[in-house]
């Protein structure tokens, strides 16, 4: 069959790279892809956003399966335009109905699903301007610190942590005043968790799920879990302290609510689940959920998974899951995010990769990368996922390591502690 997938990160590179492998592939179409999905299948330069356009690409050749991998165009509801479209309801389209999507496009949508459901996350409460004294009210109710999250999508900005009850006051103002746009016409105040955080992935069919290897990514750009927050910077899976007891009560808890929810509000939603799981004391709570798969978790994610993946999307859009029994790599998969100078601030790009004929013992995914008269360039603030297998992570790390030092690029950086905390 004919396969569509949106997007042009390491992710997309990931599952590329997993598509490819499938004996059920014709081909394969990336939209708009970078320079290593192309090893996989044919870049298209079309802005996926332009549903028509997606439209006619699909049918001019003869697309039967869709996988979005980021979750904007699933928020502008691409799904609902494939399902309501007579030439385009019956392809495969993995990926959830802009309602779905809320569950990660608004964290007042999310958060009022998870009390409802009864699925354990932080006590919260949601303001808009009209409720703003309330608002500051509920800060002065809170222990420090402060967590402040713009409902809407804020490219992964819109979460602010305070220290003290006067930036958390001044900052709710500034939120509740535009500051992330309208994604923070409404802002969510919750109460801190303390613990460690993992991402744990499922894929359902809007009625059974199947759950895929746990990760944990790093999130800020500094070792030691410091400064700025970034898109991660690394990944680790398995999560040595995400044990079988603690994800049975994962699964208990988190994951057969969410899908039961999503089933008791008729919810139409084939795709991926991704739960941001924190431990508090040996007990998950959700941080978020997103609709899609994670990045760079996709990064170790999918090279551990066995199954054919696209026989996997076939049983998903037939919901019929629970046909699917999945098979892991059990060893350790790692990965390192080799980034851009600057990043996730501002940075350059045009930097020409050298050495990725070099490496060896790794899988080499391209997050930001391009090519200008045959040349690879960087093209994005994470560049390049270096994710490798070993019998332990220390020894799947050290073979990313290795690689990371050997390829090159001007200001290249990355972080060397990867899994420190595990
Ligand atoms: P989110 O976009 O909701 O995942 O939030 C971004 C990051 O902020 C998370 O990965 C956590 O590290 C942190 N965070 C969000 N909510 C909380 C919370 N209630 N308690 C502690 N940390 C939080
Ligand atoms: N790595 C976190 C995310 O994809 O949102």
């Amino acid at each position: 069959m004919n396969v569509l997938l949106l997007g042009s990160g390491g992710r997309e590179n990931a599952i590329a790279w997993k598509i490819a492998q499938s004996n059920l592939l014709s081909q394969l179409y990336i939209m708009p892809g970078n320079a290593g999905t192309k090893h996989f299948g044919i870049n298209i330069n079309i802005n996926y956003n332009d549903f028509n356009l997606v439209k006619e690409f699909v049918i001019n050749h003869n697309i039967t399966m869709v996988i979005s991998g980021p979750e904007e165009p699933l928020v502008n509801g691409i799904c609902d335009f494939f399902k309501s479209d007579d030439e385009l309801k019956n392809v495969i389209f993995i990926g959830p109905s802009k309602q779905g999507a809320k569950l990660e496009g608004s964290k007042d949508f999310a958060k009022q699903f998870m009390q409802k459901y009864n699925i354990p996350t932080a006590k919260y409460q949601t303001f808009t301007k009209r409720t703003i004294r309330d608002g500051i009210e509920f800060l002065h109710s809170l222990n420090p610190p402060y967590v402040l999250k713009a409902d809407g999508l804020a490219s992964g900005k819109g979460v602010l942590i305070l220290k003290n009850i006067n930036q958390a006051v001044d900052s709710l103002i500034e939120m509740l005043n535009g500051k992330f746009g309208n994604a923070s016409d409404k802002v969510v105040i919750e109460e801190f968790l303390s613990g460690i955080e993992l991402s744990v992935f499922a894929l359902t069919d809007g009625k059974n799920y199947v759950i895929l290897p746990e990760a944990k990514d790093y999130k800020r750009i500094g070792e030691g879990d410091t400064g700025l927050n970034t898109g991660g910077m690394g990944a680790v899976s398995p999560v040595s302290f995400a044990t079988k007891d603690f994800m049975e009560r994962v699964e208990k808890r988190i994951i057969i609510p969410t899908i039961n929810g999503i089933i008791n509000e008729n919810i139409d939603y084939t795709g991926f689940v991704f739960f941001g799981l924190i431990s508090v004391n040996g007990e998950p709570y959700v941080i978020e959920y997103n609709v899609r798969m994670g990045d760079p978790e996709t990064e170790v994610v999918i090279p551990r998974l066995q199954t054919d993946i696209i026989e996997l999307f076939v049983a998903a859009g037939n919901k019929q899951l629970n046909t699917q029994k999945l098979s892991f790599n059990q060893k350790h998969c790692t990965t390192i995010m080799m980034v851009s100078k600057g990043y996730p601030e501002d940075y350059e790009k045009g930097k020409e990769i050298l050495n990725i004929d070099k490496t060896s013992d790794s899988l080499i995914f391209h997050a930001g990368t391009t090519e200008k008269d045959d040349i690879l360039i960087t093209n994005g603030g994470r560049v390049l996922a270096i994710s490798s297998f070993g019998d332990s992570k220390e020894e799947a790390l050290a073979k990313s390591y290795k690689n990371a030092e050997i390829i090159d690029f001007e200001g290249k950086y990355y972080r060397k502690d990867i899994g420190f905390d595990l």
